[in-house]
């Protein structure tokens, strides 16, 4: 017998960073400063995340390339990673992804790779507590997830083999 199965994924548009509550405009300025440190001379594609802490700090990434192409990383697993690394014990309550084609021009969206989501989800399963996504949109707008599972409905997790 075929099931037919919906996902309903509820996300918050907003026409403008001004409208974001001051915490999470702040994260996303910070996202914007760290695509500034990409490290991108093979594709000039400019990404920064920036990831919140319970205690109010703020990491943040770029992405890194590598003349041998895989082995580079995205901005949201280099700041991921990094915030696991140096805070395991810290709850992320947010994280803010954004992008530029190249140094300058207007931030555009970048929305989290595959890969991204999956490292991102470990987090959060982790944790136990839901990690709110702040993404830069196209034309100035910007869009607000209530937690990382939304961007990666149908699951791998170590539940399948533990
Ligand atoms: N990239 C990110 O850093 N994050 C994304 O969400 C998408 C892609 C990077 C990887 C690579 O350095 C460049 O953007 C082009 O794919």
């Amino acid at each position: 017998m075929v099931k037919q199965l919906n996902i309903n994924i509820a996300y918050e548009e907003l026409d403008n960073i001004d409208e974001l509550n001051p915490t999470d405009k702040n994260l996303l300025i910070v996202a914007r400063k760290a695509s500034e440190k990409a490290y991108a001379p093979y594709s000039n594609f400019f990404v920064g995340a920036a990831v919140l802490l319970e205690n109010g700090e703020i990491t943040s990434g770029a992405n890194q390339e590598n003349a041998a192409y895989p082995s580079g990383l995205c901005a949201e697993r280099t700041a991921i990673f990094w915030t696991g690394a140096n805070f395991p014990t810290k709850k992320i309550e947010a994280i803010a992804v954004t992008a530029k084609k190249g140094p300058i021009g207007d931030f555009i969206m970048a929305s989290p790779c595959g890969a991204c989501r999956q490292a991102l989800l470990e987090y959060e399963i982790k944790q136990k507590e839901n990690i709110r996504v702040i993404l830069e949109g196209n034309n100035g707008k910007v869009l607000i997830l209530n937690a990382i599972r939304d961007l990666l409905p149908i699951q791998f997790t170590s539940e399948a083999f533990l």
